[in-house]
């Protein structure tokens, strides 16, 4: 039985088969419409979601299958005191797979050493977002074509942006991949992060605080929003939050052909105005998540 707690369980040859699955089921939706006739996906949120949670339940109902699940922590018996480990055992019993999104760093991880069934991180805390990342890669596969040779800014909240995190991590597997970190002083990469991954694995980047003078050579432009619910102080929450707004007249070094991507919910670090730009991805990436979403339920219940 396989999980999906952070996209490293995944090689890089088993994510080109989730892509290559994706891009089928996006030709050919009808032959995959029974595939989960009967099995059941149970969404456990204790953490708001939109995106994450309602492409899975989108995903398995494609997919012919249904869905229970909870949409807050506190609809569910965890405010009662329940364990996220009862809660597994539980929820084993009604469901074939799970997706779980939680407050906790690696309550995804306790999930899966008790359960009898497969668990999806679907975002733990500011530590690893794999299902975001996995809707990035298709992304960035059906704009650019290749994950190698590509110069990746990544904007913002550096720090507590898990889907970053994973991103980082699925990315410096393939050749020719540079960064170039964009963030205020106190949102840098964690360190855990920096040397973890970007040194262990001499993969050249770069940091700095100018989104401008970073623009011109970027191939990919990763903005993310202040994470708000991570910070222990409102007010340097505050003094933050609008570090960086890409505006159309920002854009203006960019290369005609930069993929701007966001794994939203946005608050103000894109305006709308640059929605209409062609280069703007961030509500591509929206379905090509539940495409990938698809595709996983599919591998995780080892359905043909
Ligand atoms: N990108 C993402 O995780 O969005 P939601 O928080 O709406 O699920």
């Amino acid at each position: 039985m396989r999980h999906l707690l952070d996209i490293l369980d995944f090689s890089t040859e088993e994510l080109d088969e989730l892509i290559a699955k994706a891009c089928d089921i996006i030709e050919n939706p009808d032959k995959y419409a029974e595939k989960c006739r009967r099995k059941k996906l149970a969404t456990l949120f204790f953490e708001p979601s939109t995106r994450t949670r309602l492409s899975f339940e989108a995903a398995m109902y494609e997919l012919g299958g249904n869905v229970i699940g909870f949409s807050e922590g506190r609809s569910s018996s965890a405010s009662k005191g329940e364990s996220v480990s009862d809660t597994i055992k539980v929820v084993s019993n009604y469901a074939d797979i799970i997706a779980m999104r939680h407050p906790k760093e690696g309550a995804p991880m306790v999930a899966s050493m008790v359960s009898s069934i497969p668990i999806i991180n679907a975002g733990d805390g500011g530590h690893n977002h794999p299902t975001q990342t996995l809707a990035d890669l298709l992304t960035i596969y059906r704009e650019k074509g290749r994950f190698s040779d590509l110069t990746v800014g990544l904007c913002g909240d550096l720090k507590f942006g898990r889907t970053v995190h994973s991103l980082i991590n699925a990315l410096s597997r393939y050749s020719g991949i540079k960064f170039v970190l964009i963030s205020p002083e106190e949102l840098r990469l964690p360190d855990y992060v920096t040397n973890n991954v970007l040194i262990k694995n001499s993969i050249p980047y770069e940091e700095t605080t100018d989104l401008l003078e970073a623009m011109p050579k970027l191939d990919i432009l990763y903005m993310t929003r202040v994470q708000r619910e991570r910070f222990f102080n409102e007010q340097d929450y505050i003094r933050l939050k609008d570090s960086y707004i890409l505006t159309p007249d920002k854009l203006d070094n960019a290369k005609a052909d930069l993929c701007i991507m966001h794994p939203l919910p946005r608050v103000n670090e894109i305006s709308v105005a640059v929605d209409n730009d062609p280069r703007a991805c961030y509500f591509k990436q929206v379905l090509n998540g539940k495409y990938m979403r698809m595709a996983l339920i599919l591998k995780l219940l080892e359905v043909e």
